[in-house]
């Protein structure tokens, strides 16, 4: 991971699994789907640092998962035992089937649940000590990218953690790789919102920004954000 500023309370450090030991998980979750799911899903952790994402998740945590695609972050933090509660919702029917199927594969299945859901009907409120947004934003239209940003953090309860992972806007070649990836995947022409533009979205003073990474994979450039929300005082309730 480079650049990280880290100041996090609470979190108890682990090591990064490697995307070797992901890709082997995720064939082994998939394993029952068709061979195109499979195949996206393990190829995911060499694109994406999940690695790095997950060891950024405390032990215990009870965590939502906004547009959590297949389910695949979810999945993996039970599979580390990372998890007391997982729920993951996407707008896609299709991702939704795959991440309810591969949970079965689960050792704790009852750990996680997955629901069909978009961001434009509300984001959960629950006892969440963590919300995490893993490469969602830019498929969010401009206009509502800061609006995105402000339910997301009205969701993250006092003491609680936002973990914000998304694709770089420079240098531009690589955002312009990532645009060509997502009209390829998803038939999408995608918006990317870069980590200061985020960092001024979340203008409550209550968050306060606990770690900022970046990192590259291939051709593919990612940032990371880390909010934590202070707890609630005497004073201020
Ligand atoms: C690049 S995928 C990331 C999936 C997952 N977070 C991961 O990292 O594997 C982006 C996901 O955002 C979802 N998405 C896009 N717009 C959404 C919306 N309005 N509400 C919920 N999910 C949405 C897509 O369906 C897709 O699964």
């Amino acid at each position: 991971m480079q650049g990280t500023i880290d100041g996090m309370q609470g979190a108890a450090p682990v090591a990064a699994p490697s995307a070797r030991t992901l890709a082997d998980l995720a064939k082994r979750l998939y394993a029952a789907q068709r061979w195109r799911w499979r195949w996206l899903q393990s190829l995911r952790p060499y694109i994406c640092p999940f690695g790095d994402v997950i060891a950024l998740v405390p032990e215990k945590s009870r965590v939502l998962d906004v547009g959590c695609g297949s389910g695949l972050f979810l999945l993996m933090l039970a599979s580390f035992g990372r998890l007391t509660r997982g729920v993951g919702f996407d707008v896609s029917t299709d991702a939704i089937a795959a991440a309810q199927a591969a949970a079965t594969r689960l050792d704790r299945p009852e750990l996680v649940e997955f629901s069909v859901r978009s961001v434009a009907q509300g984001i959960p409120k629950g006892d969440w000590s963590v919300v995490s947004v893993i490469d969602v934003i830019h498929h969010i239209p401009p206009a509502f990218q800061a609006g995105f940003i402000t339910d997301l953090c009205a969701a993250t309860p006092p003491g609680a953690r936002l973990v914000i992972k998304d694709m770089v806007v420079t240098p531009r070649w690589r955002a312009l790789a990532n645009r060509m990836h997502d009209l390829l995947m998803a038939r999408q022409w995608v918006h990317h919102a870069g980590p200061g533009q985020v960092e001024a979205w979340v203008r409550d003073p209550e968050f306060v920004c606990v770690h900022r990474s970046r990192a590259n994979l291939l051709w593919y450039g990612h940032w990371t954000l880390v909010f934590e929300r202070r707890a609630a005082t005497a004073t201020s309730r």
